[in-house]
């Protein structure tokens, strides 16, 4: 049988699920039902974010799924990610405590820092008035200390850029764990990959289908002729073949969904895998961008 690839091992010692449900851009209502369901599949690694806006949402749905003892929360990985308005130390221990609180939950396994982009407090929006210089070493202090405290189990970033990445390792106590970015077959972040690979940074795949319906990005990902033809040969969908291919990278994949039918499609990647004369053909696939 295929290796499933079911976790990753981080430089913590600790095992992250390797495939997520991403809850960035589910509409308030239909998040909670996508968590349970998904859990209920056996998806055992939920993505959230402070700005995602539906983490109240998410907390009643675990917090019903414990009690009706559906699923355990130690058997559960929950990444959070904190937002730039609150990279003031000071401000990161109280952002950590409202996620909890929204949670509903004692301790999350992931923190990430959300963008290595600072704003000021209480500003909304990516505005050129609501930006201010990023101190990344002292923000990162700020997750030490919570990492210490046990209130994540383990810490890094999203969004940074190798150089970045590099930057935070040399004047980290506590190691990043992981770095979350956009990757995808038609974005592998080939530079970013090797880094995290010679330097033990486990690399989380968001938008692993392209988030296609987007209007951003330039390619269409799941119309990508080769996964179409790799999908065609190995009788699986352009989605399971995209996150197939993130799974044998060594990327934890984050799909985002709140159709039932697509939560369980993309949970069935484990017991097949894409061969190798096939998985090299990704390299052929042309980049959307060269800039990670
Ligand atoms: P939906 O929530 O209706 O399923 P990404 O994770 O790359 O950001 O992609 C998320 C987008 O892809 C959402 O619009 C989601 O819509 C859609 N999607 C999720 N799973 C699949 C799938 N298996 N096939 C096609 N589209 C999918």
């Amino acid at each position: 049988m295929a290796n499933p690839i079911s976790f990753f091992q981080l430089n913590t010692g600790a095992k992250i699920p390797s495939v997520a449900l991403g809850t960035w851009q589910s509409d308030p209502g239909l998040v909670g039902e996508a968590v349970a369901t998904a859990i209920k599949v056996g998806y055992r690694h939920i993505d959230c974010a402070q700005v995602y806006g539906n983490d109240k949402e998410i907390g009643l749905v675990l917090k019903k799924l414990f009690e009706d003892g559906v699923v355990k929360r130690e058997d559960l990985w929950i990444t959070s990610k904190l937002w730039c308005t609150d990279h003031a130390p000071e401000d990161v221990p109280v952002a950590l405590d409202r996620t909890l609180r929204d949670l509903q939950l004692d301790y999350i396994d992931l923190y990430l820092i959300h963008w290595p982009v600072r704003m000021k407090k209480g500003s909304v929006g990516f505005k050129p008035e609501n930006l201010v210089q990023p101190d990344i070493p002292s923000t990162w202090k700020a997750l030490e200390a919570l990492y210490d405290a046990g209130k994540t189990r383990a810490i890094g970033v999203s969004n940074f850029s190798s150089k970045k990445l590099e930057d935070l390792i040399k004047v980290a106590r506590v190691p990043p764990a992981v770095i979350q970015v956009e990757c995808h077959p038609s974005w592998q972040q080939t530079k970013l990959h090797a880094f995290c690979k010679s330097n033990g940074v486990h690399l989380s795949a968001y938008s692993p289908l392209g988030s296609p319906g987007t209007t951003w990005l330039k390619s269409d990902v799941l119309k990508n002729p080769i996964l179409v033809t790799v999908a065609e040969k190995l009788g699986k969908t352009p989605a399971q073949v995209a996150l197939r291919w993130g799974l044998q990278m060594g990327h934890s994949v984050l799909p985002k969904s709140t159709n039932e039918a697509r939560i369980k499609e993309n949970f069935d990647v484990f017991d097949w895998s894409i061969p190798e004369d096939l998985f090299t053909k990704f390299s052929e696939i042309e980049q959307a961008s060269k800039t990670d």
